[in-house]
């Protein structure tokens, strides 16, 4: 365990006492194989969020008696200008081994104008798609410091608790065909075309998935589609009301995204669990992401089938404009984290303690710039992760 990889901001005795505790519950546990982690930190503010959010990962792994073990690989347009593609191969290979990938984000306006093919955001669709991480989990949760952080009203946003499960590897996002073609003279001379798709096998898997989080939650499963119009969206409505019938407990209302959309904000204290396509959960999260206040705090986690490995990404992108000056926040990194200690390391507890830390760190004033207003200090990326550490760390009775 390296103590300098925990910043330095620790008090020595602090340090060796969390190691003892790590060490010792390691002891119990001799045969444990280490976890293994991939990095791949990716563009613009990739590499500082996720700096963070190992640097956290480090602390509560030394308090649970954990062993991580990192790698780190290239994605998007640091893999492109590095190796000519945005995903390497060895890269996959890697993500494929671990136990867990931790992405950061991709992309930035000097690879926007590459062929579809080599644009950093394909490799970040290839990972998915090669993961077979069908279910992306973005959950929703309006920390009580940060209700007046939104745009909304804190009485509307106060006590948010949503969880967004979003299908990832199918839809618009990958159905064929797709791609610009020649067109004759009367069209213009060009036809786009791009496939929604949805087979009843892709849309079941993530719909039975909405079903048992809603179970282990509030009971309550809100299924999105445009039902009105598209075909991929009426099989979508029978096939969850089919599954329904597995899940008398849980109460399963359906509505349409337009309407979803506008719920969101009218009334978002109404959900407990989302389950919705592609497309539709791309823009639903980035909407509600406003609620918690900033693009900046929402983590997500794909996962596939039980016992293949986890991809987990802040929801946030690169955001060019800010990286490499200490700006960005890396809450949604750092919740990321916790996520993966749940899902992929089955380590609950360690979650737990990590959004637990974040959560005290927001009571006590802790803000980035996207979270500040007017007057209040604002703190680093790196400030803000060694606040999270600290708070993780010294929290009272701990295991
Ligand atoms: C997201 C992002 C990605 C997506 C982009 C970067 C391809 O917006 O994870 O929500 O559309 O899935
Ligand atoms: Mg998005």
């Amino acid at each position: 365990m390296r103590l300098e990889a925990w910043g330095l901001s620790l008090r020595p005795e602090a340090f060796r006492s969390k190691c003892e505790e790590g060490k010792r519950a390691l002891m119990e546990r001799p045969n444990e194989k280490p976890h293994r982690i991939l990095l791949l930190p990716g563009d613009g503010i990739g590499p500082e969020v996720i700096r963070e959010a190992r640097k956290v990962m480090e602390a509560a792994a030394g308090r649970f008696g954990l062993e991580l073990q990192f790698e780190e690989g290239l994605i998007g347009g640091a893999a492109l200008d590095a190796t000519g593609t945005p995903l390497p191969d060895e890269v996959l290979e890697s993500a494929l081994a671990a136990d867990a990938v931790l992405m950061g984000a991709v992309g930035g306006p000097r690879w926007d104008n590459l062929p579809p093919n080599l644009r950093p955001e394909t490799g970040l669709l290839r990972i998915r798609k090669e993961m077979q991480v069908y279910a992306n989990l973005r959950p929703v949760r309006v920390f009580p410091a940060l209700a007046t952080a939104s745009s909304l009203r804190p009485e509307v946003v106060a006590g948010v608790d949503i969880l967004i499960l979003r299908e990832l590897t199918g839809g618009l996002y990958f159905g064929q065909p797709k791609g610009r073609f020649a067109a004759g003279e009367e069209e213009g001379g060009e036809r786009a075309v791009d496939t929604l798709a949805y087979s009843r096998r892709e849309v079941e898997r993530i719909v039975r998935m909405g079903f048992e989080f809603a179970r282990r939650r509030r009971r309550k499963l809100t299924s999105v589609d445009k039902a009105n119009i598209l075909a991929t969206s009426q099989m979508w409505r029978d096939v969850v009301n089919e599954v329904a019938s597995e899940y008398p407990d849980v109460e399963l209302n359906h509505l349409y995204v337009d309407n979803c959309a506008m719920q969101l904000i009218r009334n978002p204290r109404q959900f407990d669990v989302l389950v919705t396509e592609n497309m539709f959960g791309d823009i639903l999260s980035d909407e509600a992401a406003e609620l918690s206040g900033s693009l900046g705090m929402l983590p997500s986690a794909s996962l596939g089938d039980p016992g293949r490995p986890g991809l987990y990404e802040p929801v946030h992108g690169s955001a060019p404009d800010i990286a490499g000056q200490g700006k960005a926040n890396p809450l949604a990194a750092i919740l990321t984290a916790a996520l993966l200690f749940r899902y992929s390391l089955h380590a609950e507890e360690a979650g737990a303690a990590v959004e637990r830390a974040v959560e005290r760190v927001l009571a006590a004033g802790a803000r980035t710039a996207d979270l500040a207003r007017e007057g209040e200090p604002v703190l680093t990326t790196a400030e803000m992760g060694d606040r999270v550490m600290e708070a993780l760390l010294a929290e009272e009775g701990n295991a």
